[in-house]
């Protein structure tokens, strides 16, 4: 996997040879994003097999360890009960076909992923108003899945269709995902990217000049309320008071139906260092109090579209996503 923490200055790719390293990787956000954390869980899963001389018996610490490791995403633990399914049909099989089916179950994930990611570019392309700028908030791209990306699959379909469109990244603090990766991400492509602080967001949808909103999800609940990175419920906010559109770009498997609305979400708290220092320079002083919430909730009534491989869901989310689901 690429080192995320060190992009954009350099380009490192980590080698995981056992789970325990896989856990350390998603924890530390050497590899991020929802989709991907959960390509990666499932990979976990199939190392962890691998190298256990009696998976039997080791199997549910893999599992529950891999899934200790981030709270929101629920990508993540739906990587891993995918593979939790496949080992528990596999019961009375030789180890070796047990080892054998996971490692094929996690190229089978990161593969159907892509594909995922090219369907909701295919549904989402079309919402994106031409000669208009596109906003995005943290990174929903490659990146952040086994490829092509979800909000930036949305991007890279509209652009790739010859639409004349134009992105501003949030920078999105305090991991700066929008301008350590997704600036990155953009600018390999060739698709023209400018880089704005969160602040600025609002005075930006004011202007005219953003035709629309497209951010990522990880996690969202049966009543369509959104749990994305921080700061986004701000930007859907100040798009609603703007009139642009705010569409979410997500996967089936980042529907929680099980929750009834973004109340149930758990939200992950990470270090206080996170705020106070930026690239190990302190920036505020020493002792102070810090929050830092990863991930806040984005209410449905601010949500124009959730595109899915499968389609897009508009108001009301309760029936239009469980349809998508082929929940109904
Ligand atoms: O803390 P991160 O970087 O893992 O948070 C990532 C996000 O919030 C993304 O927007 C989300 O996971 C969607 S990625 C396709």
């Amino acid at each position: 996997m690429l080192d995320q923490t060190l992009l954009p200055s350099q380009t490192v790719f980590v080698t995981c040879t056992d789970y325990l390293e896989v856990a350390n990787a998603i924890k530390t956000m050497i590899i991020r994003g929802a989709p991907a954390i959960g390509v990666a869980a499932a990979m976990g899963v199939a190392i962890g097999v691998q190298k256990s001389n009696d998976p039997d018996a080791d199997f549910s610490t893999i599992c529950d360890t891999l899934a200790a490791t981030r709270p929101t995403a629920v990508n993540l633990f739906w990587g891993i009960e995918r593979m939790r399914r496949v080992y528990n049909g596999l019961i009375g099989q030789p180890i070796e076909t047990k080892r054998q089916r996971l490692i094929e179950e996690a190229i089978r994930v990161r593969e159907e992923d892509i594909a995922i990611c090219k369907e909701i570019g295919r549904h989402g392309a079309p919402l994106v108003p031409d000669n208009k700028t596109v906003l995005t908030h943290c990174n929903a791209g490659a990146l952040a899945t086994a490829g092509y990306g979800t909000a930036l699959g949305v991007i890279r379909a509209a652009w790739d269709s010859g639409k004349k469109i134009d992105v501003f990244a949030d920078e999105t603090r305090p991991f700066l995902q929008g301008a350590r990766l997704t600036a990155w991400e953009l600018m390999q492509d060739g698709i023209p990217t400018t880089l704005i602080t969160d602040n600025m967001a609002g005075h930006f949808l004011k202007s005219g000049r953003i035709g629309c909103v497209v951010v990522g999800a990880d996690r969202i609940a049966a009543n369509g309320d959104v749990a994305n990175k921080i700061g986004t419920y701000s930007v859907a906010v100040l798009a609603k008071e703007n009139g642009v559109p705010f569409y979410v770009a997500a996967p089936i498997s980042t529907l929680d139906l099980t929750l009834t609305d973004g109340s149930q979400i758990p939200i992950e708290e990470r270090a206080a260092i996170e705020v106070t220092s930026v690239f190990g320079v302190p920036v505020a002083p020493e002792g102070v109090n810090v929050c830092n919430p990863a991930f806040d909730v984005t209410p449905n009534r601010y949500v124009t579209g959730i595109i899915t491989e499968n389609g897009v869901a508009v108001a009301p989310f309760t029936e239009s996503l469980r349809a998508l689901a082929g929940k109904n």
